[in-house]
């Protein structure tokens, strides 16, 4: 039998794109708040023993966990033989550490609450940075997939003599995966975060590059506030505007407005939040993990 795919809310492209590529049914789910603001949920579609994969990517996670908790718990409860999630971007990644006393270490927290609900993941580039594994934090099969391919694939064909730049140290695993593919050189800024929306960026000297196309790549783009300083120190130096390129494109509040205010020539998303800066497709990136996960035993008789 086919895979039952559900989308939920905001996510029926990327649904849409998956199930062509996957030959996947779509199924109909129905969401809306009771007027107390409490979730309604319903699986309008029969999921007895289909393998049935839920969409969601999961930026802004509170508006939208428990809308999928619910799905995949009914959808359990109703005799699915598997209920995976599809989540192109995994929010609740980066407090991964009690940084003061008493703080709640929410990855792990979110972890364990999407690990009683489902049986597998899929996921983009989650941010991995104390971390070296999602199996640290989540008991259910995980599969990452990497967006650097597709970044690279957008620079070779839109930039001519580019300079990749990561705004930190944590996003040299990144830019040198994207430089080498492109066949460019590569730097890496020093940052240092003082608060939510305060972020300090010390360029290294990269003279020998000033004729070059400054692309800056991160993997999630939140507050901006990091693309922001690294883009205003830049220009500052008398370098050319940069390219902003960011797998996950979050921009919290008035990102978006503040990095093209700070000179950004342009600035390129992917599609796993969806956003008019998105210009690369990543559904081929999920495509062969979802298909994998799809078509595994069910382990029932
Ligand atoms: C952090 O380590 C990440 O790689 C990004 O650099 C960070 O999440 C960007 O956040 P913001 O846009 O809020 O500066």
């Amino acid at each position: 039998m086919k895979p039952l795919m559900f989308a939920l809310p905001g996510n029926g492209e990327l649904t849409a794109r998956l199930a062509t590529r996957l030959d996947a049914e779509i199924g109909e789910l129905e969401s809306r708040y009771f007027p107390d603001r409490e979730t309604y949920v319903r699986l309008a579609t029969e999921v007895r023993d289909r393998s049935v994969v839920l969409v969601c990517t999961l930026d802004r996670p509170d508006e939208k966990t428990l809308r999928l908790l619910f799905a995949a718990d009914a959808a359990r409860d109703l005799g699915a033989a598997r209920v995976g999630l599809v989540a192109p971007y995994l929010g609740y990644m980066r407090q991964d550490k009690r940084f003061q006393s008493g703080e709640a270490v929410s990855s792990s927290s979110y972890a364990k609450m999407l690990s009683a609900s489902l049986d597998w993941m899929v996921t983009i580039d989650p941010h991995l940075h104390r971390r070296s594994s999602m199996a640290e934090i989540y008991s259910i099969t995980v599969t990452v997939c990497h967006a650097s391919p597709k970044l690279s694939g957008w620079i070779s064909q839109h930039v001519a003599d580019p300079i990749i730049i990561g705004p930190d140290s944590e996003s040299r695993q990144w830019v040198s995966a994207v430089a080498s593919a492109v066949g460019a050189p590569f730097a890496t800024l020093d940052k240092t975060r003082h608060g939510d929306r305060d972020v300090e960026i010390r360029l290294p000297n990269m003279e020998r590059w000033r004729g070059r196309q400054p692309v800056l790549v991160d993997d999630i783009i939140s507050s901006g506030r990091t693309m922001e300083a690294a883009i205003t120190q830049l220009v500052a130096l008398g370098f050319s505007r940069p390219i902003i390129i960011g797998v996950h494109g979050l921009f919290a509040e008035d990102a978006f407005e503040r990095l093209q205010a700070a000179g950004a020539l342009q600035i390129v998303t992917t599609t796993s939040v969806p956003h008019p800066s998105n210009q690369i497709d990543i559904s081929d990136v999920l495509q062969s993990a979802v298909s994998d996960l799809t078509s595994a035993p069910t382990g029932k008789s």
